[in-house]
């Protein structure tokens, strides 16, 4: 029926309308149902874009107060949950601990794999990952350092809590630092959602399947985690660390990134979108700069990223692929200087991300888009005889 056009990696194929997240990459522009990224991260708090990225407006006083208490109430897991981290070694990545943690969500609450429930069941399980995914997050770090995980403490705030639970033991006092806390929820923001990026689109496409928003989020989760997507910031830091122990030579590694015979891109740089500057990296660039100074961190690999990107910009391979620093770039920088480490940084990507996810997944049901099929056009073998394997 018809003829069939094939866009691989969908460069230039639409999958849907949407109204949440507004992206022009040639004019550098990122909106939030309306809101500039630069006043979001500036202005509000990662619980308060969720709520605007999930139910379309920013929240009046009660409705925030409302939410926040719900997401706060439901922080704690069932204990057998533990039962499941206890089954991975501590060789783990993260990011698998994380997606299957919140797919046995769906175990735990059969009644999210009806598609008809009511919306209120629904919100309740919005309500619940968005609350259970900096417990598990956390707790997936504790699996890998073979440490005691810590329970959730409600008379903190999201990012408090989720500090605690990461870096608290269980028989100690946490106090959490208002310059690092304040610094994550930034990073959160900054992650929050960018429209139909890879793990979105997957959200997506799992979730018209009318599979669950568990099923549908640990699906995300998994297609974060690629070097290409999510995984980018822990490469961007090895790629600095590797640099840095080479001597610093930043003009060698640009070579291997132009050299066409060599895999090797210089990570952090370029995007399927933006192509003028990634706005998530500017704001990012001047937030370690600050978070760097008030925790009194020095981080040599800060001058090796500040020197390779000046050389970027002035280098005639990446000025004509209009490639600059994205928001991995420095946001791995960051995250060293809260002392969360790099195998740990597509974690916090996906914690960002989750609110993305849940908002790209609602719309999806809400409109009733058809189930997600693309085409192909058949290059294999006509149609030939079995051979029985004796003969062949
Ligand atoms: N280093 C060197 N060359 C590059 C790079 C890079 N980082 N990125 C793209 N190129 C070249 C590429 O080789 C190609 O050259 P040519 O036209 O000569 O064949 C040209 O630029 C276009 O690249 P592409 O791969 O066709 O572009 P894309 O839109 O398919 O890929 C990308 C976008 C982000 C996957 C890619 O730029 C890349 O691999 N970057 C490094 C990984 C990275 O930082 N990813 C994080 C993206 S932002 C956060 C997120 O989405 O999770």
């Amino acid at each position: 029926s018809g003829v069939i056009t094939i866009d691989p990696g969908f460069k230039n194929t639409g999958s849907t309308k949407s109204a949440i997240t507004f992206l022009d990459g040639e004019k550098g522009i990122l909106r939030y149902r309306g809101y500039p990224i630069e006043q979001l991260a500036d202005k509000s708090t990662f619980l308060e874009v969720a709520y605007l990225l999930i139910y379309g407006e920013l929240p009046q006083k009660s409705e925030f107060e409302t939410f926040k208490s719900q997401v706060t109430n439901h922080t704690l897991v069932h204990e057998d949950i533990k039962k499941l981290l206890d089954g991975f070694p501590s060789t783990a990545h993260p990011m698998g601990v994380l997606s299957s943690l919140v797919t046995s969500l769906t175990a735990f609450y059969p009644q999210s794999l009806d598609p008809n429930r009511s919306w209120e069941e629904v919100n309740l399980s919005i309500i619940r990952i968005l609350a259970k995914m900096p417990t598990f997050a956390a707790w997936s770090y504790k699996n890998q350092m073979g440490h005691p995980v810590v329970y959730p403490d409600n008379k903190l705030d999201y990012c408090g809590n989720f500090l605690k639970m990461m870096f608290g033991l269980p028989t100690e006092e946490y106090e959490v630092d208002p310059v690092v806390s304040r610094a994550l929820d930034k990073l959160l923001i900054l992650h929050a959602d960018h429209e139909q990026n890879c793990s979105a689109s997957t959200v997506r496409i799992v979730g018209s399947s009318q599979a669950s928003l568990y099923a549908s989020i640990s699906a995300g989760i998994n297609a974060l985690w690629g070097p290409l997507h999510g995984g980018a910031n822990t490469a961007v830091i090895e790629m600095l660390e590797g640099i840095k122990a080479d001597g610093g030579d930043t003009k060698k590694w640009m070579a291997k990134a132009k050299d066409k015979n060599d895999p090797f891109r210089l990570m952090g740089f370029g995007h399927r979108v933006y192509k003028n500057f990634d706005p998530r990296a500017r704001i990012i660039k001047k937030a370690a700069d600050d978070v760097l100074e008030k925790l009194g961190v020095n981080d040599p690999v800060l001058d090796i990223a500040k020197g390779l990107e000046q050389e970027a910009l002035e280098d005639q391979y990446f000025v004509d692929r209009k490639l600059y620093p994205n928001v991995d770039f420095y946001s791995g920088i960051i995250y060293r200087a809260l002392g969360i480490p790099a195998e740990m940084f597509t974690v916090m990507f996906a914690l960002g991300r989750l609110p993305g996810w849940i908002a790209q997944w609602k719309e999806m049901r809400e409109n009733k888009e058809p189930i997600g099929r693309p085409r192909q056009v058949y290059v294999g073998e006509n149609e030939r005889d079995y051979v029985d394997l004796a003969k062949r």
